[in-house]
């Protein structure tokens, strides 16, 4: 027998109830015993079933693995790591790896965005930023800021902090008693009547983030302490920010003097074609969190880049007591610093935010061209980023997405869907076929699901 059906026979008598699978349907996915969902390698821009299939890799990952999977400077920089050290504490004690770390990343940063926390995810630096600008107001003696905005669609992880501030009813409609107080929420931007089909950021929107000043009459701006969103809404589905609107969230903020966090867990570390959405979009925040692209996805890492007048305010009290309590056992863990500082090797040498465009560019022509297929009823595109929206099945949401992402496999797509929308974003290292391979597989997959 060969490996690859040796291996699939084990998993076909393999007990599959004890894992609790995340974001997934469990019944369905264990019911159907799915062979081409169990992903066992991965190199490039393609998995590996267990059954020896590949499947070309449509969201890089969850946005995260962008360079493409086991990149040998990544992966040699990881094992080599291991033979050095395994584990450092992160508190009063460092490796100067993360320090040098720490200065990188702070190059690449809008100016004055130049210190960096460490976590492990993105919904902890989520959680992070929430606390650190929650400090920043007490330490400046305006401890009556402790409400926060976020934004309906958004998605912040799933901390209590990141689902309170999160605007997706699914993330938050179970845990509403454990939910932060205090927070608000301004309307999404997407919208199918005034801007389906828009190429790049929609022309139409910029008027909603006039719904910040009503927030901001009805609380009081002596209340408020941060604005948070996603310069580009991912997990949403690429909702795209309208022309204009992130500059007129950011003047409002300044004049208000509330904290703007842009969650970049996404957006950051190129994808949107710079290395920040702040630069993509020119529009610079106070606190930008991130995760994922950081170290391409090889060793759980997140974190937070702060403007420095706000940890500035922390630096006060006695000089050997602690500013911020706060810090998890594994900020900074070594294998996670060692995958960052090769993934930034790359970002330097081989210009990723510039692939990310490229790839972007041969995305946004091709997945135009769905327009007209069956039930298809948006199509958007932000550099590498874009999304089809679908019509659901009346009283089924969900089911043509699912249906689709089906038949996606059989084609040798792994994609991405979030009700009935598929989200694409393949990695930077795509080339002109595969992501022309990517969109004719989706068209087949829409009208086989139709
Ligand atoms: C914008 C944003 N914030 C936070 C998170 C949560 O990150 P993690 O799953 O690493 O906790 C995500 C994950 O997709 C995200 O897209």
């Amino acid at each position: 027998m060969s490996e690859t059906l040796s291996a699939a026979a084990n998993v076909a008598g393999m007990d599959l109830d004890p894992y609790w699978m995340p974001f997934t349907h469990n019944r369905y996915f264990k019911q159907k015993r799915p062979l081409d969902r169990l992903l066992v390698s991965a190199k490039g821009a393609y998995y590996t079933t267990v059954e020896g299939k590949q499947l070309f890799d449509g969201l890089s990952g969850l946005w995260c693995s962008g360079l493409g999977h086991g990149h040998p400077h990544i992966v040699d920089a990881v094992k080599r790591q291991l033979d050095v050290v395994d584990y450092v504490p992160a508190f009063q004690v460092a490796s100067p790896e993360t320090f040098r770390l720490a200065s990188r990343i702070a190059k690449l940063t809008p100016p004055g965005l130049n210190r960096i926390f460490f976590t492990n995810s993105g919904s902890e630096a989520v959680d992070t930023a929430l606390k650190i600008a929650l400090g920043y107001h007490r330490l400046r003696g305006e401890a009556s800021r402790t409400r926060f905005i976020g934004r309906e669609k958004g998605y912040h992880g799933v901390g209590l902090g990141g689902i309170s501030v999160g605007g997706m009813v699914a993330n938050r409609k179970m845990f509403a008693p454990a939910m932060i107080p205090g927070v608000d929420h301004l309307p999404h931007t997407h919208s199918l009547k005034d801007m389906a089909f828009s190429r790049g950021q929609p022309e139409w929107g910029a008027h909603l983030a006039d719904e910040l000043e009503r927030i901001i009459a009805l609380h009081d701006a002596s209340t408020i302490a941060a604005v948070i969103m996603e310069p580009m809404q991912g997990s949403a589905g690429v909702v795209i920010p309208p022309k204009g609107y992130l500059e007129k969230i950011r003047e409002t903020c300044t004049r208000h003097g509330i904290l703007l966090i842009f969650d970049e867990v996404i957006t950051g570390f190129g994808r949107m074609g710079a290395a920040f959405g702040a630069q993509a979009f020119g529009v610079v925040p106070d606190l930008i969190t991130f995760a994922k692209g950081v170290n391409n996805g090889t060793v759980p890492m997140g974190g937070v880049i702060a403007r420095q007048e706000i940890h500035d305010a922390y630096m006060q009290g006695p000089e050997w007591a602690v500013e911020l309590f706060h810090g998890y056992t594994y900020s900074g863990h070594p294998l996670a610093v060692a995958a960052a500082h090769a993934t930034l090797d790359l970002f330097e040498s081989e210009d990723v935010p510039a692939k990310f465009a490229a790839v972007g560019d041969m995305l946004g022509q091709a997945v135009h061209g769905l327009r007209g297929e069956p039930n298809v009823i948006d199509i958007r595109n932000c550099s590498a980023a874009a999304a089809v929206e679908l019509a659901p099945i009346a009283g089924k949401p969900g089911l043509r997405a699912v249906r689709i992402f089906e038949e996606a496999l059989k084609r040798g797509l792994l994609l991405r869907f979030t009700g009935d929308i598929i989200a694409l974003a393949p990695p930077a290292i795509s080339t002109s076929d595969e992501i022309e391979r990517l969109i004719e597989g989706l068209r087949e997959s829409i009208r086989a699901a139709a």
